[in-house]
């Protein structure tokens, strides 16, 4: 059995995120805690005094993962960091975890880590520290205000959890019931963001198009409201469910200059009776008729989706059906995954589960369709002029690598930019993943 150094109070802790954005974002919230409790943040695991695995469940590969780190952290000297399981698996498994390895000292939920300080103290006095409530008062409030940013781009949860019950999904059960922030909050977290610098805000939420308050406004009124703020240049949202994609939002992708035209919104599967397996209570044909909606408005919008092969009862026709609606649609990215069976959730004890080679075979083919799909799109933007938002240094000297309003990486040589800066580009060449561009050289007046 290894045991933590710390017979002090850590010191220097590390926040490794899984999962999707919003685990990135609740990462981001616990290292801003943490340090305003006066932790500072480093590098790599092994050499810090506590490090926060925050996990995801979401498929049997990713909830595994976690007890392989787990085991990493473990120092030759038999020592090792003291060790919190935050996020979705320690909402499924809870004590479970603890029981399977020694090596975990706090559980903490997705709804309750702003109490980590406190499991910390709880850990040391050897008492256990283990905490998966879904309070009722949202623990937004009890997290200090944003720290200064070191991105030029930020994420904000403004929804969370899920009340759609998904067949195969477990995210209602490890994130609970669908809540909305209130509108104050966001805009006062919006601003904050700004003010440290952030020009482009990405709003989140399981399902952040159902986002609504109290006086009955909906996402695209936040959106309105997020455009007014000075400083702040791009705004995009994500993921968005297609029964909760209201027409305002729809109309709002015509005219607000500074939402982009993106737009993640996942099908899972072409076929009819598949979708209703999985309860998605959308159909294929009301799918795309919202996309028709969306680009009659937005005709360049960039689309992307999710995907799952292999679902129980999918036949050769069911994922026909799935090509033939990507072959239909030209995304311009998508995400795929093979089924996984999660305990707990209705699709698990389906009988008909897909043979694993079938899958492979499945998405194989699928992943085949959309990396062509996805250079066409990006093809199809060579000689366009846009705004790119600079992100990071490039390989190459003097290379600034950013993002275009498709969210495409986009490489450019720009003397005298900066990382924050936005730049006007002529789009030269492109690739499955990237593009490459040109500066907009402006006449001398
Ligand atoms: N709320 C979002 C997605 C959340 S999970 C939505 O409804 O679209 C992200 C993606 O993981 C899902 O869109 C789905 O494609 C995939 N996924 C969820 N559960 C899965 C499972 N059991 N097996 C394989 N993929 C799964
Ligand atoms: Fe999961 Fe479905 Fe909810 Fe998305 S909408 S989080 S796939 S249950
Ligand atoms: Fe994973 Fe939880 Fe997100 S299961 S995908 S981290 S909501």
């Amino acid at each position: 059995m290894t045991r933590p150094t710390a017979k002090n109070p850590p010191r220097t802790f590390h926040v490794k995120s899984f999962g999707c954005q919003m685990n990135v974002y609740d990462g981001e919230r616990m290292a801003e805690m943490l340090g305003a409790e006066g932790m500072t943040a480093v590098e790599e695991g092994l050499s810090a005094d506590m490090v926060v695995l925050n996990t995801c469940h979401i498929r049997e590969k990713a909830a595994e993962k976690v007890y392989s780190d787990i085991g990493r952290l473990r120092r030759e000297d038999g020592t090792r960091p003291m060790i919190a399981v935050a996020g979705c698996v320690a909402q499924a498994e809870g004590p479970e975890i603890t029981r399977r390895t020694k090596m975990v000292d706090i559980v903490v939920g997705p709804q309750a880590y702003h109490r980590l300080p406190e499991l910390v103290g709880k850990a040391m006095r050897g008492e256990e520290a283990l905490d998966t409530d879904m309070p009722a008062a949202s623990k937004f409030g009890a997290l200090p205000g944003r720290a200064k940013q070191p991105r030029p781009t930020a994420f904000l949860t403004v929804q969370e959890g899920c009340d759609k019950f998904c067949t195969y999904c477990v995210v209602p059960y490890t994130r609970g019931a669908e809540i909305s922030r209130p509108w104050d909050a966001i805009l006062d977290e919006a601003k904050a963001l700004v003010d440290g610098g952030v020009k482009e805000i990405t709003l989140l939420g399981q399902n952040v198009n159902a986002w609504v308050d109290d006086a009955g406004r909906g996402l695209h009124d936040l959106i309105r409201a997020l455009d007014k703020i000075d400083g702040l240049a791009r705004i995009r949202y994500t993921t968005s469910h297609p029964n909760d994609m209201a027409d305002g939002l729809i109309a709002a992708h015509g005219d607000v200059e500074k939402l982009m035209p993106y737009l993640h919104l996942p099908v899972q599967s072409g076929s009819d009776p598949i979708l209703k397996a999985m309860n998605r209570s959308h159909t294929r044909d009301s799918y795309l008729r919202l996309l028709d909606k969306v680009r009659a408005v937005r005709p360049d919008i960039a689309l992307s989706g999710d995907f799952i092969v292999g679902f129980p009862g999918e036949s050769e026709q069911d994922f026909e059906a799935t090509m033939h609606l990507i072959r239909e649609v030209g995304y311009a990215y998508a995400f795929s995954f093979k089924y996984s069976p999660r305990p707990g959730t209705p699709a698990a004890d389906m009988t008909d589960q897909i043979a694993p080679e079938i899958m492979d075979a499945r998405l194989k083919q699928l992943q085949a369709q959309i990396i062509a799909d996805q250079l066409a799109f990006n093809q199809a933007t060579v000689g366009k002029r846009c705004s790119v938002l600079i992100e990071k240094p490039g390989r190459k000297p003097g290379q600034l690598v950013g993002k275009s309003p498709w969210l495409q990486s986009v490489h450019v040589v720009a003397e005298g930019s900066r990382i924050g800066d936005m730049i006007e580009v002529d789009i030269v060449s492109a690739g499955p993943n990237s593009l490459a561009g040109e500066v907009v050289r402006r006449k001398a007046a």
